[in-house]
């Protein structure tokens, strides 16, 4: 795959796809490690000269976070890069190629979110987002197509697979970073390998282990998280009350796959749950009971640790516990800093667990990752259309 490195940008026009997709508080956009990464690539093309256009997203039409305008993402690139990052609310059409063509050498030009163009998300392949409008209408404006961004690579969508299939391309700074990155805990990997897999999305995590275990890659799994729970359950444990809780997340939808691979799997010994407002630990023997569950408990995070100090290699995905509330911050916060302090090469990835990082102000992991989905659909070995279109070119 080819980078910024192979391309001489002074003077040419460079289309941008980042993910500045970032939390929205009160309708207000926080300022992300999406945001401050992808600026750094911005940074740089400017820096080289190049006439900057730049694609993203915020939220999906119909849900909470969606965001039509991305005027705030402008204005929060600008602080990061310290220039003005020009703002227009249109995607495509007369408007957006004459500011296109007014472009000087080094500025930056920011189009309105592409999921407010409902083509953008039709489910298409590449030769056919490369036909549509949106692409059609761009591409003989640029010279240079640059995808920054892993954590949209899953998505088969108009500005993450159309351009790449018809310009020159190549990955970005941050895309660079996050691929190097991985080859650690996909195809490098030092043994011992601890894989620790927490959070609420337990779907997400079978496709992962069952690669894992065929390919005899990985030494613990550790589970906590919502999927510790599960793993109690499929170890024929009852935790009572919490079951159902579970069930109408949809956590419990995986038991049958996660039965077949519960011998491989280390569940937590210890559970924190929630008792008069306050913290309790309770053994497994106390179960079934009518608390519910916030964390692990301290046994666990303490035979945890032990684990983690003789790995090489560590990947962590998902929080242990419910890490926003103090009480139930232990797991999440102590498993973290291990991490941060253990000699091994560790890998954090998931918005929730890059969110706890930045809160705890842990050091010493040496990549956090900006995808979730996308992350660990590339180390199941899926296919991901995003970096397929930028290999064939
Ligand atoms: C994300 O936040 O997961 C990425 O920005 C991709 O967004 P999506 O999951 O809505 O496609
Ligand atoms: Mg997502």
């Amino acid at each position: 795959m080819k980078t910024l490195d192979d391309f001489d940008v002074a003077g040419k026009r460079v289309l941008v796809r980042v993910d500045l997709n970032s939390p929205v508080e009160n309708g207000v956009i926080q300022l992300s490690a999406r945001i401050r990464e992808h600026a750094k690539t911005l940074k740089e093309l400017s820096d080289k000269k190049a006439k900057v256009v730049v694609l993203a997203h915020q939220g999906r039409k119909g849900e909470e976070e969606y965001l039509e305008s991305l005027e705030q993402h402008a204005k929060l690139l600008s602080g990061q890069i310290g220039k003005e990052v020009k703002y227009i609310n249109y995607l495509f059409g007369s408007d957006v190629t004459k500011a296109i063509e007014e472009l000087k050498e080094g500025e930056i030009l920011l189009l309105k979110n592409t999921r407010s163009w409902d083509g953008e998300t039709e489910s298409l392949t590449a030769k056919q987002h490369a036909k549509g409008s949106f692409v059609e209408v761009l591409k003989p404006y640029f010279d240079l197509f640059v995808q920054d961004a892993l954590s949209v690579c899953h998505r088969s969508h108009a500005s993450v697979v159309g351009f790449g299939y018809v310009l020159p391309s190549c990955a970005g700074r941050v895309l660079e970073a996050e691929l190097k990155a991985l080859e650690k805990v996909s195809e490098k990997i030092e043994r011992p390998f601890v894989l620790i897999l927490g959070g609420s999305k337990p779907a997400d995590y079978i496709a992962l282990i069952n690669k894992y275990l065929e390919e005899d890659k990985v030494d613990a799994i550790l589970s906590c998280g919502l999927f510790g729970q599960v793993c109690l359950i499929a170890k024929g444990i009852d935790l009572g009350k919490q079951n159902a809780f579970l069930e109408g997340k949809g956590a419990m939808d995986v038991i049958f796959d996660v039965k077949k691979v519960i011998d491989k799997i280390t569940a937590p010994v210890d559970l924190a749950v929630k008792k008069d407002d306050k913290r309790v630990e309770l053994k497994l023997d106390k179960f079934p009971n009518d608390y519910e569950v916030f964390d692990i408990g301290s046994k666990t995070i303490r035979q945890y640790c032990k684990i983690l100090s003789d790995a090489k290699t560590i990947f962590l995905k998902g929080t242990p516990g419910y890490y926003l509330w103090p009480e139930f911050s232990k797991g999440t916060l102590k498993i973290l800093k291990k991490i941060g302090k253990a000699k091994a090469f560790s890998l954090v990835g998931g918005g929730d667990s890059s969110a706890a990082v930045e809160m705890f102000e842990i050091k010493g992991i040496n990549h956090v990752s900006l995808s979730g989905g996308a992350l660990l659909r590339y180390l199941a070995g899926k296919r991901l259309p995003g970096l397929e279109v930028l290999e064939s070119v």
